[in-house]
């Protein structure tokens, strides 16, 4: 029976992925398994030795001590892309907001008095103001083409965009996500020049903290539309507020509102709601409940931010050592001396390290004695071993 402990509400559709008769779950528990968490903050807690693995439903995970965690060979996880659909429809519907000027004409109706007659006249009247434009033929820049710019980039094709995008570290597994007609920008500045919309979907970095700038500002079309649905600080507030005023760029919306910039009339911003859906919940609790019961019933690591991604098919269950140890030289030398003392058979074996820890997997052809599982733990830098469908 594995025990696990919620430090947060976690979504029913997760907790669903973790059978009952081989789980217990609850938000009091003794020697848990692992832990899955939302934001609750992990930092001053005393973490039991018991714990094997921590699940973040989300996909920061500042709240969680990673390299104390690290170095007790505990494997932390996350849920990376979860969230990406929520983002995108947002953004979506931030193109629209802005195209249609869809939030200054709704408060224009909510701002009409008087009875229906004169309501109408009002409107007819008032409209003018409100014209818009629409999406197709129009060029959409997506800077960063991760899990949420991808998405993103698609959605405008199918809106009849035309899409430009950057990002110098893409990935091949999102390079075949994207439209084969997306078309590459040689530069953010390349880009910049070319777009009517742009959105951001970067990290906050030391590259992309206010990668919009008054610099930035001038390469633009007059009439641009800003999107950031990414993080506060890759746009610079004051130099966005000074182009609207200039009437350099058409509307700025966002999910990160400042005192600057919520009451300027060609703003709209919005209270961090990008990943806020019931659906978004439910696949980040989906995705790090799985992950954390392969890791627990079979060793396997998918989306952890401090160990190496390892994934071994446990060809019809058997016999399984799960090894955490130090990445240094001469350990997997030392595992095999050990199993073979114990003249015993490894069947398959994946070993795979990331920064200062390696993971070893090995099938073999019977049950290890508990002395052979000491005697590789007490080997020096050896964090943890497990015997996976011993009894
Ligand atoms: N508004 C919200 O509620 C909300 C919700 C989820 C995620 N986010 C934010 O959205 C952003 C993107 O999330 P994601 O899940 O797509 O992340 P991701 O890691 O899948 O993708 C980020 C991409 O940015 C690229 N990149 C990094 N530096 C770059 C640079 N200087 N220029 C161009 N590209 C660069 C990376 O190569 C990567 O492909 C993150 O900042 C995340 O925190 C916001």
């Amino acid at each position: 029976m594995y025990k696990i402990l919620t430090l947060n509400n976690i979504s029913v559709a997760g907790l669903d992925r973790l059978p009952r008769d081989s789980y217990e779950v609850a938000s009091e528990i003794r020697h848990p398994d692992a832990i899955l968490l939302r934001s609750h903050n992990m930092h001053q807690m005393d973490i039991p030795d018991t714990v094997k693995a921590i699940g973040r439903a989300g996909a920061g995970v500042n709240n969680i001590p990673v390299s104390n965690m690290t170095e007790r060979g505990v494997a932390v996880f996350n849920a990376p892309g979860a969230n990406a659909n929520a983002v995108k429809e947002l953004v979506v519907a931030g193109m629209l907001i802005a195209a249609r000027n869809i939030s200054q004409s709704w408060s224009y109706v909510q701002s009409l008095a008087g009875d229906d007659e004169s309501i109408h006249r009002q409107v007819e009247k008032g409209k003018k103001q409100f014209v818009g434009f629409e999406l197709p033929g129009r060029t959409m820049g997506v800077i960063g083409l991760g899990a949420i710019g991808v998405k993103v980039a698609n959605a405008a094709r199918s809106l009849g965009m035309k899409v430009i995008g950057y990002d110098p570290t893409i990935t091949v597994q999102r390079a075949w996500q994207l439209e084969s007609d997306v078309e590459q920008a040689l530069s953010v500045d390349d880009l910049l020049s070319k777009a009517d919309f742009v959105s951001f979907h970067v990290p906050l970095t030391d590259v992309t903290q206010h990668m919009i700038n008054r610099d930035r500002l001038r390469l633009m079309k007059k009439g641009i539309v800003l999107l950031n649905f990414a993080r506060d600080g890759i746009i610079d507030d004051e130099a966005v507020c000074e182009a609207l005023d200039a009437g350099h760029v058409y509307a700025y919306v966002c999910d990160f509102p400042s005192n600057r910039m919520i009451r300027h009339p060609r703003v709209v911003a919005l209270p961090h709601i990008g990943a806020s859906t019931k659906e978004a919940e439910d696949n980040c609790a989906i995705m790090v409940s799985e992950q954390v019961r392969d890791y627990l019933e079979n060793g396997n690591v998918t989306n952890s931010v401090n160990f190496p991604e390892i994934v071994l098919p446990r060809n019809g269950g058997g016999y399984r050592i799960s090894i955490v140890n130090s990445n240094v030289p001469n350990m997997v030398g030392q595992i095999s001396t050990d199993l073979a003392r114990a003249n015993l058979n490894i069947m398959d074996m994946l070993n795979k390290s990331r920064d200062e820890i390696a993971c070893t997997l090995l099938d073999l052809d019977r049950e290890p004695p508990a002395a052979t599982l000491e005697q590789i733990e007490s080997i020096d830098g050896v964090l943890s071993v497990r015997c996976l469908g011993c009894d």
